[in-house]
């Protein structure tokens, strides 16, 4: 058995993580966020509430695991509080010896929110289409040295002094954008009663997993948005600041590569996308129209409708090996009921590379790239709700084992409705 799990979205985000996190963190000593802030949104229900989570790891929802919130990951403090408050409402416990945050991460300022939407209404051409919460300019002052972390955050001694340093490069740029400069002094009133409800959940979190591990506990890494939305690997420039594949778990996180472990890739039976940038097998017609309907496709944090089309194999093939995928969760598998037949993307025809069955980073953005379609027969039965695989109708069993084929990796668990209840758990996982 393993010690160590890494969940990873290998799509545009919005896979389901959230709920397959949720359902294996009770074998989980620590579930620990590594990447992103609070651009992610995972909903979970439980006994049938919905909550969603965009900061907080949703392992916190199991009472036997400490959560971490990484040293990479960007820190909205007021919603990690309304969070604490939402949670607490429905009846979890949430203190430092359930949650703990690390006191080298980054804090998202109100600068970096009004920056990013500055910033997204100056783009004539080209727009991201982010979510508004701040993401990159916080990422960008990390990597530039002009951060606040957590620790800075929480000695107000110490924030007055970095402020003072910093604000004034960012008055600039925001008047430039046309937008209002900002005065320490109300910075400082903003932070105040947010660093006094977050300072006591500081901690070394790299060395808590260590010990963990050490002692022969189990760590679960909970990543937030997904594969081709990496910084690197993903359809750059339209992707999110933060590296999301899962190798990043363990350096982000800030323990060796000795123990890589299960990496489990949640796969949504079709593919979405929110927020601008290339996505090849989108459906503009009544196929898109019909999963975002049924597979209720709209933005978690922004509320956005979801683009939706055909399950890719290839970009599939690309993130697999991205991240090194050693088991599957395959998603919303209930959407497709209903369907006398769906098409499936099995090949690219690539200008000046032919045919190909796996794509690379830069085939999203070449012109004329053209997916190759089969059409895989449907079932009419609704599989919500089933619990095992002989219960599924044969062409939803014959879908299941031709996505193994095709990718080479087992598919373990299969979700056939939102709720925990309604996953079949093939193999245990770890
Ligand atoms: P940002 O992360 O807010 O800077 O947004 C950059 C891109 O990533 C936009 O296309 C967003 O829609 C997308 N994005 C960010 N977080 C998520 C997520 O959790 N799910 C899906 N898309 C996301």
């Amino acid at each position: 058995m393993t010690d160590c799990l890494t969940i990873v979205g290998v799509q545009w985000g919005d896979e389901g993580k959230g709920k397959i996190t949720d359902l294996l963190a009770d074998r989980a000593d620590i579930v620990a966020r590594y990447q992103g802030g609070a651009n992610a949104g995972h909903t979970v229900v439980v006994e049938g509430r919905k909550i969603v989570l965009h900061q907080i790891p949703s392992g916190i929802l199991n009472p036997r695991s400490l959560c971490l919130i990484g040293p990479a990951v960007v820190i909205d403090p007021q919603t990690i509080i309304n969070e604490f408050q939402e949670l607490i409402d429905a009846g979890w416990i949430v203190n430092p010896e359930r949650l703990r945050i690390s006191s080298q991460a980054h804090v998202v300022m109100p600068y970096h929110k009004t920056l990013d939407k500055l910033r997204e209404a100056a783009r004539t051409k080209g727009k991201i289409g982010t979510t508004g919460r701040g993401i990159g300019p916080a990422y960008e002052d990390m990597v530039s040295r002009a951060g606040i972390r957590v620790r800075d955050f929480c000695n107000e001694e110490r924030l007055a002094e970095r402020l003072h340093a910093l604000l004034p490069e960012r008055n600039a740029v925001m008047q430039f954008l046309g937008g209002e400069p900002v005065q320490v002094e109300s910075v400082l009133e903003w932070a105040r009663p947010l660093a006094a409800r977050i300072s006591d959940y500081q901690a070394d979190t790299g060395k808590l997993l260590a010990d963990c591990i050490g002692r022969g506990g189990k760590v679960l890494f909970e990543s937030a948005q997904g594969t081709l939305l990496d910084v690197i690997h993903g359809t750059y420039p339209f992707v999110t600041s933060s590296f999301t594949s899962a190798p990043a778990a363990f350096s982000l996180s800030g323990i060796g590569i000795a123990r890589t472990g299960v990496v489990l890739a949640v796969v949504k039976a079709y593919t979405t996308r929110v927020g601008e940038g290339p996505f090849p097998t989108e459906d503009f017609g009544a196929f898109g129209a019909r999963l975002r309907e049924n597979g209720h496709e709209f933005g978690a944090t922004t509320g956005r409708p979801r683009r939706c089309g055909a399950l890719d194999l290839p970009a599939l093939r690309y993130t697999f090996r991205v991240n090194g995928v050693t088991s599957i969760a395959l998603t919303k598998m209930d959407v497709l009921s209903g369907f006398d037949s769906f098409p499936v993307c099995i090949a690219y025809d690539v200008p000046g590379r032919g045919r190909v069955n796996e794509l690379v980073a830069d085939d999203f953005t070449t012109p004329g790239i053209q997916p190759i379609y089969e059409s895989w027969p449907g079932w009419s039965e609704d599989i919500g709700g089933v619990l095992s695989i002989e219960s599924l109708p044969a062409n939803c069993r014959a879908f299941i084992g031709r996505l193994e084929r095709e990718l080479g990796v087992p598919i373990d668990i299969v979700s056939t409705a939102p709720d925990r209840e309604s996953t079949i758990v093939v193999n245990p996982v770890w």
